[in-house]
């Protein structure tokens, strides 16, 4: 198999090929077209107030373990969820007042918050990195809105750049960024912000973004120096129990995953696709934990493309 683009291994993906992706003006047909896909499961670069992101269906957990593959992302950071409005967000996050007030005043905009998660949200647990809070936003760009409409689907999507690299405000950027790993990508332009959103949870901020604390009207200045940064959260999903990595068997008494020709209870992929085991690990790893089992056995991972990222997970989750 060829390698489609230097110093990444292949690993199947998307449809696409070393001429793509392709770049279709913002319109009609541009967002009839990449709401198809969304609904085929793949992933399409689009742009929002901030940059351009690579959004996927929130609801398919193999939809989005696509953008972590096109990425060639190291670690499941969680992902922002966009939807076209406050009632949208309401059915997938838990308000308080202060939150309703802030989405009130700055939706749709650069504004992410971090809610509790609904537990009958829908959402692939992917997404949230197996946490009970949601990173989400209504954004306010026309392209972004028109797929959120046209699609019907509340849509994950972080930047839409490679993994390690700067943010995409133009098309262009994309293009070059994720060449051969993406079919769509929509052309509307520079992105008016150029930085991503802001993002508040309770009344602090995690990230600084286009919206600052003063324009929050939040008594805290912008935090410096102590920022939360993205991707280096701790909190990620632990297992309440021993978890056992690379294991060619279950030792008594453990709940193996298998992968590839280790056969589990239950198995991430039979066939070795890396992307269909990171769809399935968050799912895998809770119905582990909530067996009667007294431990956790995970057949080895290659550590190549996106089984880097699984490994990353599994290592945090055997931490004790
Ligand atoms: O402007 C933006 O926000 C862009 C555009 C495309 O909307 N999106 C974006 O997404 O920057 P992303 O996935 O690159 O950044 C999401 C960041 C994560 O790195 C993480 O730090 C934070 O949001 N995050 C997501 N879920 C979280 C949660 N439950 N708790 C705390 N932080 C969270
Ligand atoms: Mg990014």
């Amino acid at each position: 198999m060829p390698l489609l683009w230097s110093g990444f291994p292949p690993y199947s993906s998307p449809k696409v090929s070393p001429t793509n992706p392709r770049i279709l003006p913002y319109g009609t047909a541009a967002i009839a077209e990449a709401a198809a896909l969304i609904r085929a499961g793949e992933c399409v670069a689009v742009p929002t107030e901030t940059v351009y992101g690579l959004a996927a269906d929130a609801t398919e957990s193999r939809a989005v373990a696509g953008i972590y593959a096109a990425k060639g992302r190291p670690s499941f950071n969680p992902l922002i969820v966009h939807v076209p409005d406050l009632a949208a967000a309401e059915r997938i996050a838990l308000f308080d007042d202060r939150a309703r007030d802030l989405a009130t005043r700055f939706w749709p905009g650069p504004l992410t918050l971090v809610l509790p998660v609904r537990p009958d949200s829908g959402i692939a647990a992917l997404v949230t990195a197996g946490l009970d809070t949601i990173a989400i936003r209504v954004p306010r760009h026309r392209a972004m809105q028109a797929l959120l409409e046209a699609s019907g689907k509340p849509l994950a999507a972080p930047s839409a750049n490679a993994s390690g690299s700067i943010s995409p405000t133009r098309a262009e950027h994309v293009a070059k960024s994720l060449a051969g790993r993406i079919p769509l990508v929509i052309d509307d332009g520079a992105t008016p912000a150029g930085v991503e959103s802001t993002i508040v949870m309770g009344a602090s901020i995690l990230r600084p973004g286009p919206l600052s604390a003063e324009e929050l009207g939040f008594e805290i200045a912008a935090p410096n120096g102590r920022i939360t940064a993205p991707g280096q959260l701790d909190s990620h999903y632990a297992p309440s129990k021993p978890v056992h990595l690379d294991a060619a068997a279950a030792e008594a008494g453990e709940y193996l995953i298998g992968f590839g020709p280790v056969a589990g209870i239950e198995t991430l992929s039979a066939s070795g696709d890396l992307t269909e085991a990171a769809a399935n690990l968050f799912d895998a790893l809770h119905r582990a934990d909530a067996s009667d089992a007294p431990a956790i056995a995970i057949a080895p991972i290659p550590e190549r493309g996106i089984g880097v990222a699984i490994n990353d997970r599994l290592r945090r989750a055997a931490h004790r």
